[in-house]
């Protein structure tokens, strides 16, 4: 088992990494709140039937009665509806101010969960179980919730810092496959902004088939996102903002093909390739580092070319809505070497433009 601090004062906790950790939550949880009887987990329509059960019963093990509380899988769960949902049902199920929620599932459920445990009365402590690679190595660690809007995606939200993460990398066996390569967009994100000789690794594990020996890799993606936020928890000194590398036109995309019509990384697949080329255009980044970059997310058949469906000026649209506009001004996450990454003022929005029309395009070798 593979652990990792994330180091925020009194707010510090733990990410574990281990096959069989699924088994353990119970033990994990009662020496974590050693007064408590009683909990929710939270899961999704998919989640809930392969994993809640070991979980359940590992707490029941260790004398924590749980009520499943299960939501339909999928980014539209991120809505007031569903937070009014399972608040309510949180209330119905008796917890006392000593309970504690898990958030079994991907990144929706983590950021559901999350918020739910942060506002019910007033917050209470939320233990993370990440089971996508998305939520695995990003959205789990790091204790930002949120659900969408209408206007916008994750512009409703708290921070809310889990007690613990256990990562379970048994459970990612059993992802759809589109689903497990999308995740490693985040992957390949981290390199990209911080850690250029995972690259590599990341090359060569594109080419294998399998799923094992994923530990390692994921434990040095959470001590990325776990190092970027004890630096900056609130997203204040603008070092965090450097993981929204490939978000700002990757959210654009994202929110006009339709949530959940493109897959989250797929889009940020998209928004890493646009902003490769504003970091060749505005920081001088080397063509040969879009080129590497640009084919590994082509060898985790990740999308490069935006479909005709998406038009320019809609992402345009929905990128004005995105919170990461600062004042009017376009603020970018910009490359100017592989894992050397800064947070940019100078894009303009035509240059913006330039580069989503570029995606219309087949990368050239
Ligand atoms: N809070 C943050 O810091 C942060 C960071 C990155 C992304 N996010 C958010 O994360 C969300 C995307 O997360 P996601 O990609 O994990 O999506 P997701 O939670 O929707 O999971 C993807 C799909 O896989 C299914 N699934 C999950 N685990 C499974 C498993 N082990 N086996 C089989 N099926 C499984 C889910 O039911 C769902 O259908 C977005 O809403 C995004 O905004 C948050």
């Amino acid at each position: 088992m593979l652990t990792t601090p994330v180091a925020l004062g009194a707010k510090s906790y733990e990410v574990l990494t281990g096959r069989g950790l699924l088994g353990e939550c119970g033990e994990r949880a009662r020496a974590m709140f050693p007064g408590s009887g009683r909990c929710v987990v939270i899961t999704d329509a998919n989640v809930g039937p392969l994993y809640a059960g070991r979980v359940v019963a590992s707490l029941a093990g260790a004398g924590i009665e749980a009520e499943v509380i299960t939501v339909p899988a999928g980014e539209p769960s991120k809505s007031f509806e569903v937070l009014e949902t399972v608040t309510r049902a949180m209330i119905r199920a008796g917890l006392d101010r000593k309970a504690f929620a898990v958030a079994l599932g991907g990144g929706v459920i983590g950021d559901l969960a999350g918020f739910a445990a942060s506002v019910f009365f007033r917050g209470i402590p939320v233990v993370q179980i990440p089971t996508t690679i998305v939520s695995v190595v990003d959205s789990s660690v790091g204790g930002k919730t949120g659900i969408n809007t209408a206007e916008g995606k994750n512009l409703i939200g708290t921070f809310h810092q889990p007690r613990l993460v256990l990562i379970d990398p048994e459970t990612l066996g059993s992802l759809p496959d589109r689903e497990y390569r999308e995740g490693f967009a985040e992957v390949i994100k981290h390199a990209a902004i911080r850690d250029a000789a995972m690259l590599d690794e990341l090359e060569v594990l594109a080419g294998e088939s399998g799923r094992d020996g994923l530990e390692a890799l994921i434990a040095r993606n959470v001590a990325i996102k776990a190092a970027i936020v004890s630096e900056d928890e609130f997203e204040t000194k603008g070092l965090r903002a450097l993981l929204n590398f490939g978000h700002t036109i990757g959210h654009g995309i994202e929110a006009s093909a339709g949530y959940g019509e493109m897959l989250h990384g797929e889009a940020i697949s998209l928004g890493i390739r646009a902003a490769l080329r504003l970091s060749e255009e505005f920081a001088g980044l080397d063509a040969a580092v879009t080129r590497r970059l640009v084919r590994l997310l082509g060898m985790w058949r990740l999308p490069l070319v935006l479909p005709e469906t998406i038009g320019t000026a809609a992402v345009l649209e929905k990128m004005g809505r995105d919170k990461k506009f600062d004042h009017g001004r376009l603020k970018f996450v910009l490359l100017r070497a592989a894992g050397d990454a800064f947070v940019s003022g100078e894009v303009t929005a035509a240059a913006a433009e330039r580069a989503i029309e570029g995606l219309r395009e087949a990368p050239g070798e």
